[in-house]
């Protein structure tokens, strides 16, 4: 029997996440990320929407080929040119899935597709059916759950899951619901819908309000066992449910959230540094877990804090998500004493009482002009201040243009 608690983690970082502007990939780029996915240790790795173009069935292909742990998965629409061309591009892999889609809420049909409810249900159908011909792993995605009418969701739901579809995704395509909302959806429908014990339930959340973690983590709380999510958290618009944040918090807050993935936590940064690479987009410093201020602390009180015991200001170790452990004390005008004496110390410094005195107030002073003090900055300024010759040039000379640090260096 399978393990309640284990949450499949499908990552859609080459696929939603390729999708948004910015962060298109070429086919190496590709291939490098999924390796590093695949290192991380996610369930299923959607490679890409092979309708899409020529390159993106390629980068299905060769990573279908090289990729061979986790399930490759493809998306397609419902049409059969596109469940072919996903199978065609799948061929080569180990174990595959296609992922069909199709939108089920009254505002897509009518203003997008131009369909009925009846012809939606037929679509849906069908697409499950051809697909299940290249393969028994198949997952339908009803695009724009959370604005569908419920009781015609739940009559898909279940003619999908009779059809042969294994995984039910229900997105929050644009990002609208609340965690609340979330909770209850995915309960009442699993709940509504005869057949739900043969497949499995899944939350794909964007990120337009903020919500999209929290949104995956009441609809785990509802009953889904799988999670769409990307690294640093990339997607449509706002983007999808950060895979790093989802991670940690279940990991963290096993009180809360008894549930896990098997995802090699300490790979977390080295994925998201890779990403950032390949795309040429930065990570917001303020990140949550893969950020460089994720452990980063410059204000006195927090520094004198973190140096006698981690676990006043952090929740969990830098470590643990593969940043290092070093860096975490940033040197700038807002340290403290503590922190400098630390530092000078990790550096191979035994300082007097007067010492340390002197280099604290040299490094506010740099730091009104840095933003962070870096360790040659500190080497240089005790080297001056044990040097004799550096004492001030005038009796109104400041404390930091006498150690050498005038505005503008
Ligand atoms: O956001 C969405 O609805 C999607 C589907 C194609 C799964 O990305
Ligand atoms: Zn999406």
């Amino acid at each position: 029997m399978s393990d309640p608690a284990r949450i499949t983690v499908f990552d859609t970082t080459l696929r939603d996440g390729e999708q948004a502007p910015g962060f298109s990939m070429d086919v190496p780029a590709k291939l490098a990320m999924a390796h590093a996915l695949d290192r991380l240790g996610v369930d299923i790795l959607e490679a890409g929407f092979p309708i899409a173009s020529p390159a993106d069935s390629e980068a299905v292909q060769q990573i279908a080929l090289a990729v061979r742990r986790p399930v490759i998965a493809a998306l397609a629409r419902t049409r059969p040119q596109d469940i072919e061309e996903a199978a065609r591009a799948l061929a080569p892999a180990a174990r595959s899935r296609i992922h069909t889609f199709l939108a089920t809420s009254d505002l897509h049909l009518t203003a997008k597709l131009r369909m009925s409810r009846a012809e939606c249900l037929d679509a849906a159908v069908d697409a499950v059916k051809l697909a299940r011909r290249f393969t028994d792993d198949v997952e339908f995605s009803a695009e724009d759950a959370t604005r569908s009418d419920r009781d015609f969701l739940c009559r898909i739901i279940e003619a999908v899951i009779e059809a042969g579809c294994t995984t039910v995704n229900l997105p929050d395509t644009v990002g609208y619901a609340t965690p609340d909302e979330i909770r209850e959806f995915f309960t009442d429908i699993i709940g509504r819908v005869p057949n739900a014990h043969r497949a499995v339930f899944s939350a794909h959340c964007h990120n337009d309000l903020g919500l999209a973690v929290a949104n995956s983590l009441a609809a785990i709380q509802g009953g889904v066992r799988q999670v769409e999510c990307a690294v640093n958290g990339i997607g449509e618009r706002a983007g999808n449910a950060s895979l790093e944040e989802l991670v940690m918090a279940l990991r963290v807050r096993q009180d809360r959230l008894p549930y896990d993935t098997v995802i090699q936590s300490d790979a977390l940064f080295a994925t998201s540094q890779l990403l950032s690479q390949v795309t040429a987009e930065p990570v917001q410093a303020n990140k949550a877990i893969v950020g460089r201020n994720a452990f980063a602390h410059e204000a006195g009180i927090h520094q004198d804090g973190v140096l006698k015991d981690t676990r006043t200001y952090e929740i969990m170790r830098p470590e643990d998500v593969g940043q290092s452990a070093t860096s975490r004390l940033v040197l700038g005008r807002h340290s403290g004493r503590h922190a400098v004496q630390s530092r000078c110390e990790t550096l191979g410094f035994t300082l007097s009482i007067a010492e340390i005195d002197q280099v604290y107030r040299a490094v506010i002073s740099l730091g009104e002009h840095r933003k962070a003090i870096a360790d040659g900055d500190l080497r240089r300024i005790i080297d001056r201040i044990r040097t004799p010759a550096a004492a001030p040039a005038s009796p109104g000379a400041t404390h930091v243009e006498a150690i050498g640090y005038g505005h503008g260096v």
